[in-house]
């Protein structure tokens, strides 16, 4: 399989890092600044001896190098710096990926196409428009990110271990999104029968403001190693038929009564890229939550001029 990676910054660099030490296949990485992925990769290929990885990676500013990939991740663009939210940065990031996907499709016109550029919901939108892909072949990198955030925030507050703990959180990658905690069990155990009230709503927020957390340690950008991680596990769920439960970012088609918007969702990821949408009810509260948060996408996606 070959794998392009756009963008050989915080996020891309990373992916294209545990994709090779994952040997999940040919790996090109590609950025618009001469050197920078050349350099990051050839740093990349001197680590392999000692990890003992085995697989073809390039770095380049050449969509040539691209052609025929099976999956294209899109990460180029601006990252938010301390006081932003993610919305601010849809004028600049509109155009950056609206040229790459432009470039990049007439390479790769069969390709699967996991988006990761921020506002998330609103650049899955536009690569959806410049592609005219089938739905099943563009998904959003945003719930794998938050819900890893939200099970950390339960595994930590309970002292448990990591493995036992499923959460996910659907909606807009955004201030609205809905961590749905009704649905979040430790071992099987629902989390609202293990943590109070006041400590389940502290997770909820902390999950909502996890972003931003991290920028405002980092000061100079964003998160790069949950995010790469969230890519990669999506990446090995396609390349490996898994047809792993996730939360992906997916054009809604009437499912939850939405439609024309890309929205955070429970998929079924697999060879074919999203094989299934996985409805479940909701109640009053979440349904409500959710409706709030495809009104904040629909209001950012109506600024949008392509
Ligand atoms: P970064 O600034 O470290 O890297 C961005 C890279 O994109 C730079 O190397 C830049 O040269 C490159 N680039 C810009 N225009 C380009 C073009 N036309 N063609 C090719 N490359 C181009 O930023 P970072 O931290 O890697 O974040 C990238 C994006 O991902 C941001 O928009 C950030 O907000 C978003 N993000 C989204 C997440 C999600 O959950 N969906 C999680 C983390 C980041
Ligand atoms: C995050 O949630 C930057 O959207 C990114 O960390």
């Amino acid at each position: 399989m070959k794998i392009t990676v756009i963008g050989a910054g915080s996020v891309g660099a990373t992916t294209a890092q545990r994709l090779i030490e994952k040997e999940l296949g040919d790996i090109v990485l590609l950025d618009v600044v001469e050197g920078l992925p050349q350099g990051k990769v050839l740093d990349m290929i001197e680590a392999g001896p000692v990890y003992n990885y085995q697989c073809r990676i390039v770095g380049t500013n050449s969509y040539e190098e691209t052609e025929n990939s099976d999956i294209v991740v899109i990460t180029s663009g601006k990252p938010r710096k301390p006081g932003m939210n993610r919305d601010a940065l849809l004028k600049v990031n509109v155009g950056i990926v609206k040229d790459v996907v432009g470039q990049a499709i007439k390479k790769s016109p069969n390709a699967i196409l996991i988006v990761v550029t921020n506002p998330l919901d609103a650049m899955a939108y536009v690569t959806y428009k410049v592609s005219k892909f089938p739905r099943e072949r563009i998904i959003g990198m945003a719930g794998v990110l938050d819900s890893s955030r939200m099970r950390t925030f339960i595994a930590m507050e309970l002292n448990v271990s990591i493995e036992d703990v499923h959460a996910f959180v659907l909606g807009g990658h955004g201030d609205t999104m809905v961590p749905m905690l009704r649905y979040a069990t430790v071992a099987g155990i629902p989390v609202t029968e293990l943590l109070s009230k006041e400590k389940l709503d502290a997770i909820v927020q902390r999950t909502r403001d996890g972003g931003a957390e991290i920028v405002n340690l980092l000061k100079t950008g964003s998160a790069f190693y949950a995010p790469s991680a969230s890519i990669v596990g999506m990446v090995d769920a396609i390349i490996n038929d898994k047809k792993k439960i996730l939360p992906c970012t997916v054009l809604c088609k009437g499912e939850y009564g939405f439609n024309d918007i890309f929205l955070g969702l429970p998929v079924k990821l697999g060879k074919n890229g999203i094989e299934q949408i996985i409805e479940i009810k909701l109640n009053k509260e979440e349904s409500d939550a959710l409706d709030r948060s495809a009104d904040s996408v629909r209001k950012l996606c109506k600024n949008i001029s392509l």
